[in-house]
């Protein structure tokens, strides 16, 4: 068995919050390459989206692993350390404790990992989001492996015509739930359409307990229970041979889709797929965008990364995406563009409230027809 881990975290902004400094790269890379000479790791790859960074692991200790959080954990404080030196933007933002206490879940880092039989031919990508949160996979990952005008190999494989069964994780209740696609998916899609509160956690092969998809479904606002920073989202989605296709996983995000995060965690936003070096959330502090990191995982080492939206392929969703973002923006603070009170992340609004209390009277009742004239 093999276990993929991807942890990912926001340690320090370059310039703001629009990217990560080459520096901090490096020293990931120099951290988790002594890991590796000492045989704990497999492999590993140092991914990057926007101001976070990804460290995407192979190892054989499977998920949750005491071992492989702390690596992180002394990873991500190996570039606070940088990001500190240099004065970068939010240094050590995501690291919510001051002790590692073994696991990193609720620590900030963002998780996602499944552990697996590698296949004769072990096709996995790894998509990164930024300036967006976790809820933001529901519609991409519906249409992979639910959707047969996305996915025809629903329809054509016979190993795929049984449907997946999904997971899906009330963020509100910390409940989770499962349904079978496709008998089952009006009742997934009643709670999926709501990605604020119910996100999928994980994908399977009908009956199944080896995980084909799965994301990390923390939200740093629930677990601080005050804006710290985005809960930017990772999912791990294995391919072919049964499972969607290389092409039809990349296909899901060809009609971007509004996402919350963008400016301030407060807004509504097309999620844009880019290639690596378009992978700085400059405008608005965005757009939310995607990158997707492609591998062959071969007797646990990863055999890449491709850039999966490095591809003209894309330019139109790109564009899309771009021309939906000019519409909201036009918006201002406005809704939709402006997320709802309650989905904002942080807010003057109780401020505003508190200061102007007093000025709110009781309005006069309404009075109507015959009572009115008299
Ligand atoms: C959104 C994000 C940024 C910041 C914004 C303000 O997830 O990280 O849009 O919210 O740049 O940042 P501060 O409050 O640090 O000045
Ligand atoms: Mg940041
Ligand atoms: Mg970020």
């Amino acid at each position: 068995m093999i276990t993929l881990s991807v942890i990912k975290a926001d340690t320090g902004g370059f310039v703001g919050h629009s990217a990560v400094h080459p520096e901090m790269m490096r020293t990931a890379e120099a951290e988790l390459q002594k890991r590796k000479d000492k045989g704990i790791i497999e492999d590993f790859c140092v991914g990057r989206v926007g101001d976070d960074i990804a460290l995407i692991m192979t190892h054989r200790h499977g998920v949750d692993s005491e071992l492989v959080h702390g690596i992180a954990w002394e990873v991500f404080q190996a570039t606070t350390a940088v990001a500190k030196e240099l004065k970068l933007y939010g240094a050590g933002q995501d690291l919510l404790k001051d002790a590692f206490a073994g696991t990193i879940k609720g620590l900030g880092p963002g998780v996602a990992e499944m552990e697996f039989e590698e296949r004769p031919s072990e096709p996995v990508i790894v998509f990164l989001g930024d300036k967006t949160s976790p809820g933001a996979w529901n519609l991409p990952v519906y249409r992979m492996f639910a959707d047969p005008f996305n996915t025809p190999g629903l329809v054509i494989d016979p190993k795929m015509h049984g449907g997946f069964d999904f997971e899906i994780l009330d963020l509100r209740e910390n409940k989770v739930a499962r349904f079978h696609t496709p008998s089952e998916s009006y009742d997934l899609l009643t709670f999926i359409g709501s990605p604020s509160r119910f996100v999928i956690r994980n994908v399977y092969q009908p009956g199944g307990t080896e995980p084909v998809a799965t994301t990390s479904t923390q939200r740093l606002s629930l677990i601080a229970g005050k804006y710290v920073g985005k809960d930017d989202p990772v999912l791990i989605v294995r391919c072919q041979s049964g499972l969607p296709a290389v092409g039809e996983v990349l296909e899901a995000f060809t009609q971007p889709h509004f996402v919350e995060g963008w400016m301030r965690g407060s807004h509504c936003g097309p999620l844009m797929p880019v290639g690596f070096d378009q992978a700085n959330t400059s405008r608005f502090d965005g757009p939310p965008r995607v990158v997707a990191y492609g591998f062959q995982i071969s007797q646990g080492k990863l055999v890449g990364p491709r850039d999966m939206f490095d591809d003209p392929g894309f330019d139109k969703a790109r564009q899309t995406a771009l021309e939906m973002a000019e519409m909201m923006r036009r918006m201002g603070p406005f809704e939709p563009h402006r997320l709802p009170l309650e989905e904002m992340e942080y807010t003057a609004m109780p401020e505003v409230m508190r200061r102007v209390a007093d000025r709110f009277k009781s309005a006069a009742p309404v009075v109507h027809g015959a009572a009115r004239s008299r």
